[in-house]
């Protein structure tokens, strides 16, 4: 046993510097595959031995449970932000300002890159992770330690040796590097998710997930910059006396820290670090806005102290958004899987930060006739942090005699159906769901991996079925017929025999993947699974009402409405009618967990229950077949009612709803479950 507890302990020490090699000193000293070796060998030892787990060993940042919402968390200090400047005679006021209110002395600044990411605190006591933040307000952020701990590059613990402190908050920043970013954006895409307009909000989107489990997945990284000792502060203070003492300290202390640092004894060196990188910003593998300027000395700083909103220590210098003039070629409309209409900018094209722009988004009509642009045009256009360039303004002086303003046409341009516009929307919407555009988008989904994963049926091809109309719709894929398939062009007889293989083979996807195969606008994978799982079947999502659809964890009154409307659709139900001929899964037993006691019945549960969490309630409730709403309605069967009972009580007796208490309750599972259930509050475990 001791042996093993050696083996574990040699293992993480080795895996930790291995962390720090890689993330702080950007010096790996072990190739990738012996990295996962040792981690997956310390995974297995624990695996084996669970009673040696440790809430820092590095096997542990695989995500815990997900979180309903995240506890709030006070900041001792709080985080403020900084002032901006845009030029250098802003700057120039900045330093003026400092020699003014410190007149006497002589100032050093450091100049440090300004990630564009989102601002986190961390606390570590007795050299461990405790406690991960947002910076909230600056007084208040959320505690996303479950998150934070799954991002590799921050510590579990910190290194420790005689002198160095346990106690410490760490501000930096969390951000996504560029390359990881486009990945991710490029697997949203397949699996129909939200796509990001830039990094930074990727990372804002990352931290804010309930489940650390798919946070951990998410390539995160952070780069510490600000360092405060909690303990020893006296005995330590000797040690340090400026922010570049601090970064070192940092770094020493296992967390990392950027080398992009200089020591600016002038304003002229401040001057030369900012527009170099300007120039170079490019090339760095992540996203920056701008720079920081901190007085070094720490003195210095606590003397200049802070106004309400920023310290008058330290400023950003913000890089203007790159732009270039164009001209714009056309206004051309695309017209999205779900119909939506948005207008393009087609540009000749232009190079601008580090690629050829030749498209821009214009948003919608309102946006184009607000800055009046208009075709042949000369425009400035910007890149920010967005992966879309934008058009600024029309630069009038250069205007082609003639020109006319933009008017959206009323006939879609594809298959000249009517465009709609719904109320308070600014886009326009194509709602002929034959339209080509969309019959194509549409299947192009239906196929894709993320989706019924039909392997072969690529975009061309799919082009090709539908323009010799061998196919309309998707339900039309499983009539296909292999020689029909073999006549086309760049086919022949098996790769037509491997389609249709292909296309027999997606019968079997889960239910989930038939519903956002579908293509129900607002219906994610994400939100698929939790209608898979509560309907168990295509028919009863089918039937659901709004109202019902509205009480669902997950499902908001978009999606509720989206999902009605598009069983409200003839020719949608005549195309699902044709997937079930076909065979196609349209329903799981598993998911609908027929049988139970609580088979089919909804529940609402209000006030707290004595021997279990409502969670556990839910999950037992569930377990039997029941579903669980969080408001009460005329479908409700069931309100199992706690001490304490908030207004659904009221409105259960009003309706006539059967009201049961947790003793009811748990007697009804005794019996239906053949055993009893122990007198404390761990039922959920227990089963
Ligand atoms: S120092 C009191 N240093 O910029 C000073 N901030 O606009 C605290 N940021 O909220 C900030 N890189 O999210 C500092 N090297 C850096 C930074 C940095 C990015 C962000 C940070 C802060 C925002 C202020």
């Amino acid at each position: 046993m001791k042996d093993i507890q050696k083996e574990i302990e040699k293992l993480r020490k080795e895996i930790r510097l291995n962390n720090y090699r890689y993330y702080v000193l950007n010096e790996p000293s072990v190739s990738d595959y012996e990295y996962d070796q040792m981690l997956n060998k310390l995974i297995k030892l624990e695996k084996a031995h669970p009673e040696m787990i440790t809430s820092d060993s590095p096997s542990q940042r695989v995500g815990g449970e997900p979180a309903r919402e995240f506890p709030t968390v006070n900041h001792e200090v709080p985080m403020l932000s900084l002032g901006n400047t845009y030029s250098r005679e802003e700057l120039e006021d900045f330093e003026k300002r400092i020699k003014t209110l410190l007149p006497e002395a002589d100032i050093q600044f450091v100049t440090e890159l300004k990630f564009d990411g989102i601002a986190v605190s961390l606390i570590y006591h007795n050299g461990s992770l405790v406690q991960g933040a947002t910076r909230g307000d600056g007084e208040r952020g959320d505690d996303i330690t479950p998150n934070i701990r799954t991002i590799r590059s921050i510590p579990l613990t910190l290194f420790q040796k005689k002198g160095l402190p346990t106690d410490i908050e760490v501000r930096g920043e969390v951000y996504m590097p560029k390359k990881e970013f486009n990945r991710l954006n490029r697997e949203q895409e397949v699996k129909g998710d939200r796509i990001f307009a830039n990094p930074r909000n990727a990372t804002a989107g990352t931290l804010k997930l309930q489940d650390p489990k798919i946070v951990a997945r998410r390539p995160l990284y952070f780069s510490a910059y600000f360092l405060r000792i909690i303990d020893n502060e006296s005995a330590l203070a000797g040690m340090r006396s400026t922010h570049l003492e601090n970064l070192h300290l940092l770094r020493e202390l296992g967390l990392p820290v950027s080398r992009q640092v200089a020591l600016c004894r002038t304003m002229w060196d401040v001057l030369d670090f900012c527009s170099d990188w300007e120039e170079k910003r490019e090339d760095l593998p992540y996203e920056i806005d701008g720079i920081v300027i901190k007085v070094n000395d720490l003195q210095q700083q606590a003397e200049l102290g802070s106004t309400a909103k920023s310290p008058r220590w330290a400023i950003a210098y913000k890089f203007k958004a790159k732009q270039a003039t164009t001209v714009l070629r056309a206004i051309h409309l695309q017209v999205g899987r779900t119909g939506t209409v948005t207008p393009v900018a087609v540009l000749e094209p232009v190079f601008l930060a580090g690629s050829t722009i030749s498209r821009a988004t214009l948003h919608n009509e309102y946006e184009i006739r607000r800055k009046d642009i208009r075709e042949g045009d000369t425009v400035l256009i910007e890149k920010g942090g967005d992966v879309i360039p934008k058009v600024v303004k029309v630069i009038l002086d250069k205007r082609p005699e003639k020109s006319k303003p933009f008017h959206m046409p009323d006939k879609c341009p594809v298959c000249s159906g009517p465009l709609i516009r719904t109320e308070g929307e600014a886009a326009v919407r194509c709602e002929n769901i034959a339209c080509p555009a969309q019959v194509h988008r549409r299947i192009e989904h239906f196929a894709s991996r993320g989706a019924m994963d039909i392997e072969g049926l690529g975009d061309a091809l799919i082009l090709q079925l539908v323009e010799n109309r061998l196919i309309a719709d998707y339900g039309d894929l499983y009539r296909l017929k292999k020689e029909e398939i073999a006549e086309l062009e760049r086919m022949g007889q098996k790769s037509a025999q491997n389609l249709i293989e292909a296309i027999h083979e997606s019968k079997r996807q889960a239910l989930d993947r038939v519903i956002f195969a579908l293509g129900i606008r607002y219906v994610g994978s994400t939100v698929a699974v939790v209608l898979a799982d509560y309907f168990g079947s295509i028919d009863s999502l089918k039937n659901a009402s709004q109202s019902e659809l509205d009480t669902i964890d997950g499902v908001g009154p978009t999606i509720a409405e989206s999902i009605v409307q598009f069983f409200g659709q003839k020719h949608n139900l005549e195309v699902i009618e044709k997937l079930k001929q076909a065979g196609v899964c349209m329903a799981e037993e598993r998911r609908s967990r027929r049988g139970g006691i609580f088979d089919g019945k909804m529940f609402v549960l209000t006030g707290a229950l004595d021997r279990m969490t409502r969670q556990a309630a839910s999950e037992l409730i569930e377990s039997e077949g029941g579903k669980v709403t969080s408001s009460v309605s005329g479908n409700t069967d069931y309100v199992l009612v706690g001490q304490n009972p908030g207004s659904k009580y009221q409105k259960a007796q009003d309706l006539g709803v059967a009201l049961i208490d947790e003793d009811t309750f748990i007697s009804m599972l005794e019996k239906s479950k053949k055993k009893k259930f122990p007198r404390d509050s761990q039922l959920a475990i227990e089963i």
